[in-house]
């Protein structure tokens, strides 16, 4: 009788440690954007990845449209160890003091993907990625989302049209910058009280790539949009440092594996769900897309250029001068 009680203690010791060697290592994910977005579709792509290539091993929990934190919130709970992986817009690495990440709101500082990709998949960019260790994070990979335009209620044919304008932005003493050049009014704002912000007149317009006015439906609340490409958006994913570092060796190298692979496909989609979205917004019917003229897009850029050198100070002459080097951008030529 002593010897079944003894066998049946073991045999459910041995039952438990089974069990907790096999609990999967669970990461939370967490963003601010649609589902139906290049990054609510890279994310979904990673934990798919992560999964399969673990074998189980990683769980990823995706947490879209700041179901779990708002913006600001979100990279506290990252430092805090709440969650372990986000995808934040580069705009919010300025407010944790990483002011490198600025250079990327530079107004009209990549023309077009190729440009950007020359500094994202570069030193540069790794450089700027590394930044982030001293703050417990880890720089994984730049994913693209797009170039952005703006809306309002009245048309955007010239600088002027966004004077006295209350334009709603992210955190970002660069974007700040932006808005005043061009004589319009700063308004920082979570992005998910944006939509309501537009529809109740609190803000008069705003900016963002296309993918994300249409997922969050500004495009309804918005008359006017202009196709200005007049600044950059996108992501760097990371992950809290010490859960990364801790992870077994063979498990982070399955997730780094994981993290190239859909790097490849969130820069692949993003142009195309961009375009998408933009056709969507046309078709809607409820704004009015307008596609500037060369001269028009130059006559905004021109407005703007000024933000890059009274940023210098902010964000480094020598990285700014880097990124230009990169990407074949001279001042003198505009
Ligand atoms: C915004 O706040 O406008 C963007 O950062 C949202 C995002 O993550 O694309």
């Amino acid at each position: 009788m002593k010897l079944r009680t003894m066998l049946f203690s073991l045999a459910a010791l041995g039952f438990c440690a089974t069990a907790s060697a096999q609990a999967p290592i669970v990461i939370k994910f967490s963003h601010v954007v649609a589902a139906d977005t290049p990054k609510g579709k890279a994310s979904e792509f990673f934990k798919k990845r992560a999964e399969e290539l673990t074998k189980g091993k990683v769980k990823v929990e995706v947490y879209a449209n700041s179901a779990l934190y708002k913006d600001k919130e979100e990279l506290e709970a990252l430092q805090l160890g709440a969650v372990q992986m986000l995808a934040p817009s580069l705009a919010k690495f300025g407010p944790l003091g990483v002011r490198e990440f600025e250079a990327f709101d530079l107004p009209y500082i990549f023309d077009d993907y190729t440009e950007l990709h020359r500094v994202t998949q570069g030193p540069v960019g790794a450089g700027i990625l590394k930044k982030l260790e001293p703050k417990g994070i880890v720089g994984l990979a730049y994913w693209d989302n797009g170039f952005k335009s703006f809306s309002a209620n009245t048309p955007i044919h010239t600088p002027a049209d966004l004077k006295a304008k209350k334009l709603r932005i992210q955190s970002s003493k660069v974007l700040e910058e932006e808005i005043r050049s061009v004589g319009g009014l700063p308004q920082v704002m979570a992005f998910s009280e944006v939509y309501q912000a537009l529809q109740t007149g609190v803000v008069d317009g705003t900016e963002n790539p296309h993918s994300n006015m249409f997922t969050q439906k500004m495009h309804e609340v918005q008359k006017h949009m202009t196709v200005t490409d007049h600044g950059y958006l996108g992501y760097a994913v990371i992950a809290n440092k010490k859960f990364w570092d801790g992870l077994p060796v063979d498990v982070r190298g399955q997730l780094e594996q994981a993290m190239k692979d859909s790097t490849v496909y969130a820069n692949k989609i993003a142009q195309e769900e961009n375009d998408k979205s933009l056709e969507a917004i046309k078709k809607s019917g409820k704004t009015q897309v307008y596609m500037p003229t060369k001269e028009e897009k130059l006559a905004f850029k021109k407005a703007m250029f000024p933000v890059h050198q009274k940023m210098e100070g902010r964000i480094g002459k020598d990285l700014i001068q880097s990124i230009y080097k990169e990407t074949g951008f001279d001042p003198a030529k505009l």
